[in-house]
């Protein structure tokens, strides 16, 4: 009996396959995700559904493999910093992004970095003629550098115009969305397609030592659209972010198989591409007004660099039922838990206030180091207080209300001094340690809170 042709349904969010179709994906939530695939036509299928008989494989020992990593490094430091020292060869790495963020950019200019060094690099385009490359790369400066360009988007065609000659060192692929393998039997953009042109090239990067790069676009909600199956197969996941109304642009590390995954680079997008930014914290205090209440400067990390940015907050009284809390670069349910230790144990009443809470800059900060100064921010706003405009704040808030001590006391304190901050408010016990001047440890957020408002009612008093 012939066998029928049999289909299934992948959810082309996150790649989960269910036998029938459903609105709602069952594995990761998303509605009208599953889309009809050939189970047969799929990945791992060998021609004709025919098993091969396996061969036996040479098993080998844990001794042999060098301790570092080969890579190439493309001398933008920026980039080099966040894929932990440069490309490795062999390896696999994504780099998503909303799309008109500067991925292409990005890539091009990193591809160039690379040709100049004398790295054989293709470049294959699967979304733009080779004349509108060629053009961005006149615009960049970049027209002279030896990158070999192709506009296509068959594996098979790419897989053989690669195996012809020496294997370059780098292969940048934009993007895997457009990619299209015969061995695969679904339309381009879907999961099977994705995840069957990825594991090509990905054998392909492991058997000739090339980086391949693959650029991805990302839905509205952060996801790898489609192929977020890709950030399981690849060895290092990057995240080019930026937000509209700004010219920065930060490429985060989120996987890295090879290197640290906190460590961001810094871009400013100018009419000649992107530049390196080398003093992040420059560019994230640059518009500050330090008179507003609600402004408070975090002394961050990221990565093995400190970062100095403004939080801002604004809270106001609400006429409403239910006041309104929104974030923007920090976590919801953390502001809800330093909302909560302020009126349980400093009293400061919030409960009837909407509360605004912003990262400048569109920095999104991870760090519950940040805690301190978004305390410092809130009741600077209740208040109506401005902080002192030369105080940086860092500290992690317990929900008992005692302040916990961070890491990199000293980094953080040197950056600020480096930026004509003189005062610090920060945990006590890493102040003991560190006993560095201009420095207030606190042990209490409640004593925090004491201080400010007596500011408050000093302002008060001289009005
Ligand atoms: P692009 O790299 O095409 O984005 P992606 O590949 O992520 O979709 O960049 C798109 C935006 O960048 C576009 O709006 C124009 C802007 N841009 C500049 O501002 N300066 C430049 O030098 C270049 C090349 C692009
Ligand atoms: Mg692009």
């Amino acid at each position: 009996m012939a066998a029928k042709a049999k289909s299934q349904f992948v959810c082309q969010n996150c790649g989960a396959v269910s036998s029938r179709w459903q609105g709602r994906c069952e594995d990761c939530g998303e509605w009208n995700t599953l889309v009809e695939e050939s189970a047969t036509g799929g990945v791992g299928a060998g021609p004709g559904g025919v098993l091969r008989k396996g061969r036996v494989v040479a098993l080998t020992s844990l001794v042999g493999g060098s301790a570092e990593a080969p890579r190439v490094v493309t001398g933008i430091a920026e980039f080099d910093r966040v894929t932990g020292g440069g490309f490795v060869r062999g390896s696999a790495l994504l780099v998503g992004g909303d799309p008109g963020i500067g991925k292409s950019t990005l890539l091009l200019q990193a591809a160039a970095a690379l040709a100049n060094r004398g790295v054989p690099v293709v470049y294959v385009s699967g979304e733009e003629a080779a004349a509108q490359i060629q053009m961005r790369a006149e615009r960049l400066g970049l027209s002279q550098a030896p990158v070999r360009l192709a506009s296509e988007t068959s594996v098979e065609d790419i897989l053989a115009t690669l195996g012809d000659g020496k294997p370059p060192g780098l292969v940048v692929i934009d993007s895997i969305q457009t990619l299209w393998t015969e061995r695969a039997d679904s339309a381009p953009g879907t999961v099977t397609q994705v995840r069957a042109a990825s594991q090509a090239l990905i054998r392909y990067a492991k058997q000739s030592g090339a980086c391949v790069v693959f650029v991805g676009h990302v839905t509205k909600d952060g996801q790898i659209a489609g192929p977020r199956v890709v950030e399981h197969m690849v060895d290092a996941v990057l995240y080019f972010e930026g937000d509209g109304g700004h010219h920065y642009r930060i490429l985060r590390g989120v996987k890295n198989r090879f290197g640290p995954t906190d460590e961001i680079g810094v871009f400013e997008m100018t009419g000649a591409g992107l530049r390196e930014v080398a003093n992040p914290s420059e560019l994230f205090l640059g518009e500050r007004n330090a008179a507003t209440p609600g402004a408070a400067v975090f002394a961050g990390m990221e990565g093995t660099r400190p970062i100095l940015v403004e939080i801002q907050a604004l809270v106001a009284p609400t006429a409403m039922g239910t006041p309104r809390r929104a974030v923007i670069g920090w976590d919801q349910s953390r502001l809800a838990m330093i909302l909560a230790v302020l009126e349980t144990h400093c009293r400061v009443r919030l409960g009837d206030c909407e509360v605004y809470l912003n990262v400048a800059g569109g920095l999104r900060i991870d760090e519950p180091a940040a805690d301190l100064a978004v305390a410092a921010a809130l009741v600077s706003s209740r208040l109506g207080t401005p902080l002192p405009p030369d105080r940086v704040y860092f500290g992690e808030v317990s929900l008992s209300g005692a302040i916990r001590p961070v890491s990199h006391a000293g980094a953080r304190l040197k950056e600020a001094r480096k930026l004509g901050f003189g005062q610090a408010v920060m945990p006590a016990s890493a102040l003991e340690r560190d006993s560095l001047n201009g420095a207030t440890g606190v042990e209490q957020l409640a004593d925090l809170v004491a201080s400010i408002a007596a500011a408050s009612r000093l302002r008060e008093a001289a009005e």
